[in-house]
């Protein structure tokens, strides 16, 4: 019999936006935080360069720019009323942040510094603004050290290494979750009357990604098995400067400190792309610029990367030519990229002082998720319905701000925003709400697909079906997509499926710490994530933010101005485009020119 835990509100995951929740919900009822992991080592310790919030501390600047930027960056499939909340509320909730103890950099005059970022513009002189707020480049590390910090301060109590694998439902209302104890391999039920899910992305579907091992899917892959819908997967980030080869995330913020891209003739070719803000447009756009010179034979020696140069006097000389008076200098790149000096000596052998960055793009940032209203509350359906008690925040839920491409930064701020929304929430719902009666055996079901993992004795292994499902999806569901590529990928997808239902084998048929097994069960995860993913992306006939298709080069807002619901019906995916984009601010879909 599993051991039966309850509380309050119940938070899944331990990166910034359980933390944010969970810290509002804990100073009025009692919260815990379910983490497969130590906190510490979340996701959002990896950000890097900063969050996005329009204090205007070194230059002109508004929330009403950063919201037309973020409308403009997801290629208007962001929701207009989404990305207003994002850009108001960020400016209270990093001020919140530093209140708390965060030690931001700060300006001369001793406010918090801020740095340019991709697609972030001063709207008048369509020129990048200083609107990314940081700490050195470990931002997202002191996010997560701060708010874990205060929620211990707020007696929070934590279930770190209790690995969540399914969530319990009664009827149409969420009862619990049901976790593994890593250590012991005991099944734990917790029992909440408020749940939010902060689980972050599924970058571990792609061969080369900045995400770590535990981004698997685990939320996106339940949701599915619990048939509630998905919405706009097709939507992954390539982030354009992963670390060649292995894809670590070398951040935006070295080419927001001067740094530029450079192809094998010595061109920095951006300036063909991206004519007025250059190096600094929008991630898709810099990405598919990136793949184009691979392709087109101007990769370094022919080979599939390019090279980011922040060495300070390639930096100073296009400076100069800007007519910017600004310089860098050596100290300037040990001072504000310490982490990516450190990343790019031990893991390429180069000193960027010295020598230019071999990068790639990286499969980084989901847009899409769990479809969540403003308030973080979970939906169920193109038209709005709220599931009472359950919410979603940070990257695993799609809210939707945004839309079909992410701007830099803006996923501290959405963490931290949407976080502390959900946090309120769970406690107003808390303060009227019953426990909801927890199903008999609410076990059963995971149990018996534990049980059969763990026993498996098939002749497929585990690290074969990733291997092939990680260069299926690279190769065919990556930057560019076509019908056929990505018909080939569901078709792979759909035949690994099989091999893990039918043929799996495993070598650890024990209960403590087997991580063979869990590990197995990510896989899962991350299939059934995939197949969705590849699905929406064959639905969606046109071009739009980071899903571009070469058969339908165009973004076409006749027939696709819609976010895209992947619904689970008797154990099928459908794709239905029935939730309509919010245009509340008056933006109207335009060409987007950089
Ligand atoms: O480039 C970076 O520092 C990444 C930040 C982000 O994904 O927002």
């Amino acid at each position: 019999m599993a051991q039966v835990h309850q509380f309050d509100a119940i938070v899944v995951g331990a990166g910034g936006a359980g933390l944010m929740a969970a810290l509002y919900a804990s100073r009025g009822i009692k919260t815990a935080v379910i983490s497969k992991l130590y906190p510490t080592r979340s996701h959002t310790g990896t950000a890097q360069g900063g969050i996005g919030a329009a204090l205007g501390n070194l230059e002109p600047d508004s929330w009403e720019w950063h919201a037309f930027d973020t409308v403009k960056g997801s290629d208007y499939l962001g929701d207009q009323n989404a990305a207003k909340v994002l850009a108001t509320e960020a400016i209270d909730a990093v001020i919140e942040l530093e209140l708390m103890g965060l030690p931001f950099d700060r300006t001369e005059e001793g406010r918090i510094s801020q740095r340019r970022f991709g697609g972030h513009t001063n709207n008048e002189t369509k020129q990048p603004v200083r609107r990314a707020c940081h700490s050195a480049d470990r931002t997202g590390h002191m996010i997560l050290q701060t708010l874990y910090q205060n929620c211990i301060k707020e007696n929070v109590t934590f279930f770190d290494e209790f690995h969540v694998v399914d969530l319990i439902m009664n009827g149409d209302r969420p009862a619990g979750v049901v976790a593994v104890e890593i250590d012991s391999g005991e099944l734990h039920v917790f029992q909440a009357k408020a749940i939010t899910f902060a689980t972050g992305g599924w970058g571990r579907i792609w061969q080369t990604t900045s995400n770590a091992h535990t981004l698997t899917g685990d939320a996106t892959a339940i949701w599915l098995r619990r048939g509630l819908p998905l919405e706009d997967l097709e939507f992954f980030q390539f982030h354009p400067t992963g670390l060649y080869p292995i894809g670590v995330l070398i951040t935006e913020g070295v080419r927001g400190e001067g740094g530029v891209l450079i192809n094998d003739r010595g061109e920095r070719f951006m300036e063909r792309y991206a004519p007025t803000i250059k190096d600094l447009a929008s991630r898709d756009v810099v990405s598919r610029a990136i793949y184009l010179e691979i392709r087109d034979g101007r990769g370094i020696k022919g080979k599939d990367y390019v090279h980011l140069d922040v060495r300070p006097e390639t930096v100073n000389r296009y400076l100069a030519e800007a007519g910017e008076e600004r310089r860098l200098t050596a100290e300037d790149v040990i001072n504000k990229l310490p982490d990516i000096l450190d990343f790019t000596k031990t893991y390429a052998g180069v000193d960027p002082v010295k020598q230019p960055i071999p990068i790639q793009p990286t499969a980084h940032y989901a847009m899409g998720g769990i479809p969540t209203n403003l308030n973080a509350e979970v939906i169920r359906d193109g038209s709005e319905t709220v599931i009472p008690g359950l919410y979603a925040a940070g990257e695993v839920a799609c809210v939707s701000v945004h839309g079909a491409n992410r701007l830099g930064t803006n996923s501290l701020t959405d963490l931290v925003v949407f976080g502390r929304r959900a946090g309120q929430q769970m406690l107003d719902y808390c303060k009227n709400a019953d426990f909801v009666a927890l199903p008999d055996n609410p076990t059963a079901e995971v149990e018996a697909e534990l049980d059969r993992i763990r026993n498996a004795s098939g002749s497929v292994r585990g690290i074969e079906i990733r291997k092939k499902m990680r260069k299926v999806m690279m190769d065919h569901v990556g930057v560019f997509r076509t019908e056929d590529g990505i018909q080939k990928a569901l078709d792979t997808i759909r035949q690994l499926q099989d091999d893990f239902r039918n043929n799996l084998s495993i070598d650890d048929h024990g209960y403590r710490y087997n991580s063979d097994m869990l590990e197995a069960w990510e896989l899962g995860a991350l299939l059934d994530t995939a197949e969705a993913t590849a699905l929406a992306a064959l639905e969606r006939k046109e071009s739009r933010g980071a899903h571009s298709r070469e058969d339908f080069p165009k973004r076409d807002d006749e027939n696709y101005l819609a976010h895209t619901m992947i619904y689970s019906e008797a154990g099928k995916l459908a794709v239905r485009f029935d939730r309509p984009v919010d245009l509340s601010l008056g933006y109207e879909p335009k060409e987007r020119v950089y």
